[in-house]
């Protein structure tokens, strides 16, 4: 009868098959950990706090295209190596549209040319402070361009901001100039200044005659010694030499009498009060968007020949006035720079 064999397995040979598993589960651990660990450029981690690496995205289903240097719609934290967009250079301010000022929609590509805008609205005005044909309102009246006694215009109009308790004498302006003037003081009135009112508009050859005799009078009480022709010269005569002197326009002489100027201010009388007020500096400094001008500059008595006046300011049209303005000339240095009077 044959034996039957029995085999057995070596424990020392299943303790080294044990070994060898572990070693290779180990082996495999390791090479696994390898494969995750964070790179090892440390300027990467400097530059980016946060848990991620700079290069990573917090999407998971960011590709390499999407973490391309230029892609940045991505949102995660992206390096991104080109250089950052120039900011877009801040643009020259067109005329017209920048500054204090809004520009209405009727501004005129002249105003937006000349950097003219306005807080009112110009829709009803621009007609009047600009006027198409605005030769007729160049006109010099003065010592050498004296108006006829019976000169007088046909188309004068009630001012609409005269001076409460004003005699009606006083009370009129040709109707381009009113106009105009309704738009200055309104403009006037958004910067504080609605307590200016005109004192004087159009005066007769006879009003203008009995203020400057009445003045001559006053100076004669005033001056026992004078001569009538003293006083006469020191009221009507700006003289250099001659503190006060030439207040008032010998009739005839006197622009108030062409119905294109009016004195206009906020004080108790039309007198040297008002010089240097924020009123009067911001009519001289505004006068000329509207068309007017101040007529007796400070600087330029010995050529219009009456003292400064900060109250009288004179209608020429606002591209007379603008001209004049840019060019620092009073009215009579202008017309004969434009060749317009001898
Ligand atoms: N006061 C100005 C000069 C006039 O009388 O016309
Ligand atoms: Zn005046």
């Amino acid at each position: 009868m044959a034996s039957k064999k029995k085999t057995s397995v070596s424990p020392y040979l299943v303790l080294a098959c044990v070994m060898c598993a572990l070693a290779f589960g180990l082996l495999v651990s390791i090479f696994l950990l390898a494969s995750n660990s964070e790179p090892s450029n440390p300027s990467q981690e400097a530059s980016n706090p946060s848990s991620a690496p700079v290069w990573q995205t917090s999407s998971a289903t960011d590709t390499e295209e999407s973490t391309s240097s230029e892609d940045t719609s991505s949102g995660g934290n992206i390096i991104d190596v080109s250089f950052p967009e120039e900011s877009e250079p801040e643009k020259e301010p067109e005329p017209g549209v920048a500054g204090p000022f809004k520009q209405p929609d009727s501004a005129h590509a002249y105003e937006k040319k000349i950097g003219l805008c306005y807080s009112i609205s110009l829709e009803e005005y621009e007609q009047y402070i600009d006027p198409a044909d605005a030769s007729e309102y160049l006109l010099l009246v003065n010592a050498k361009h004296p108006l006829g006694k019976d000169y007088k215009p046909d188309d004068l109009i009630r001012i609409a901001d005269m001076r409460a308790g004003r005699p009606d004498y006083y009370s009129y302006l040709r109707e381009v100039p009113e106009k105009a003037l309704e738009a200055f003081l309104d403009e006037a009135a958004m910067y504080g200044h609605g307590d200016i009112k005109v004192s004087n508009g159009y005066r007769s050859y006879s009003v203008q005659s009995n203020l400057f005799y009445g003045y001559i009078d006053r100076e004669l009480s005033r001056h026992p010694g004078w001569t009538y022709q003293q006083a006469y010269d020191f009221v009507g005569f700006y003289d250099k030499n001659v503190p006060g002197s030439g207040y008032s326009a010998v009739p005839g002489m006197s622009e108030h009498q062409s119905g294109l100027c009016v004195d206009m201010h906020n004080q108790i009388d039309t007198d040297h009060t008002f010089d240097d007020t924020p009123a009067a500096r911001w009519l001289a400094e505004n006068c000329y968007r509207f068309g007017f001008v101040l007529r007796f500059p400070a600087e330029k008595e010995d050529i219009t020949g009456i003292q400064f006046e900060s109250w009288h300011f004179r209608y020429v049209g606002r591209t007379a006035a603008t001209e004049m303005h840019e060019l620092g000339m009073c009215l009579e240095e202008y017309l004969e720079y434009k060749g317009l009077v001898s």
